[in-house]
C-alpha cells in the first residue's frame, strides 16, 4: 500500500454557503481525484443521533453514534448517493435541520475525535479534493494546497435562498440570513477545530466572484 501521506491533497474550507461544495467537486472532477464531503459525514452522524432520538448534550453517546455510523457512499448517474443503515438519506441530509444539528454535535470532541480516521481514509492515489471547516488546520494539515473560500453571510443567504426557492421549498430570507450568522458563529467559536484559516492557506472572497471565476483562479493555482 502507498504510503497515504505521499497522497497530495486539496484542502477548501469556508463557511455554509461560500461555493466550496460546488467548487470542490468541479475540482475532484477535474483533476480526476477523489473527493471528501466531510459535511456529509457530520450530517450523517447528526441524521444518525435523530434517528435514535439521542439528546444533544450527551457526549457520550454522541461520540458512540458517530464512531458506529453504518454509512456507505455510492456514485451512480445521478451523482453521489449517501446512504445511511443501508437507506438512500441523499435528499434529506441536505434540510436546514439536519444542517444545524450538525453543526451542533460537530462541537463535541468525542464526535470530531471518532470522525478523523473515516475522514483521512479517503486520502487515496490519485489524490484528494478535501471540503470542510477543517481540512487544512486538522484533518489534513500537509495538504498541498489549503484555499479558504469566504462570501459575506448576506451573498450566503440570498444563494440559499435561491436553491431553496427552486426546490420549491418555502423559504424567508431574512430567517435564513440569522441562521447562517448563528451556524458561522457556531462554528467559528467551538473550542475544537474551529472554523479558520489554516496559517497557509490562500483566502478567495467570493462574494463578488461567480463560479465560474473562483474555480478558474484554484485550478490556475493547483
Ligand atoms: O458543510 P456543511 O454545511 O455540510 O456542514 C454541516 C455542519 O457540519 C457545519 O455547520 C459544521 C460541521 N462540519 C464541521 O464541523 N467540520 C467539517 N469539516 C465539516 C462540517
Amino acid at each position: 500500500m502507498n504510503n497515504r501521506a505521499d497522497v497530495p491533497v486539496i484542502a477548501i474550507d469556508g463557511p455554509g454557503g461560500s461555493g466550496k461544495g460546488t467548487i470542490s467537486t468541479r475540482l475532484a472532477e477535474h483533476l480526476g481525484w477523489h473527493f471528501l464531503d466531510s459535511g456529509a459525514l457530520y450530517r450523517l452522524t447528526a441524521l444518525a443521533v435523530m434517528k435514535a432520538g439521542l439528546p444533544l448534550d450527551d457526549e457520550a453517546a454522541l461520540g458512540a453514534a458517530a464512531d458506529g455510523l453504518n454509512i456507505r457512499f455510492e456514485t451512480g448517474k445521478g451523482g453521489v448517493k449517501a446512504l445511511l443503515d443501508g437507506e438512500d438519506v441523499s435528499t434529506r441530509l441536505r434540510g436546514e435541520e439536519v444542517g444545524i444539528i450538525a453543526s451542533k454535535i460537530a462541537a463535541t470532541p468525542a464526535v470530531r475525535a471518532a470522525l478523523v480516521k473515516r475522514q483521512r481514509r479517503f486520502r487515496k492515489l490519485p489524490g484528494l479534493v478535501a471540503d470542510g471547516r477543517d481540512m487544512g488546520t486538522v484533518i489534513f494539515p500537509d495538504a498541498n494546497l489549503k484555499i479558504y473560500l469566504t462570501a459575506s453571510a448576506e451573498i450566503r443567504a440570498q444563494r440559499r435562498y435561491k436553491q431553496l426557492k427552486e426546490k420549491g421549498e418555502s423559504v424567508n430570507l431574512s430567517r435564513l440570513l440569522g441562521e447562517i450568522k448563528a451556524r458561522d458563529l457556531r462554528d467559528q467559536s467551538r473550542s475544537i477545530a474551529p472554523l479558520k484559516p489554516a496559517d497557509d492557506a490562500v483566502m478567495i472572497d467570493s462574494t463578488l466572484l461567480s463560479i465560474e471565476e473562483v474555480l478558474k483562479q484554484v485550478i490556475n493555482m493547483v
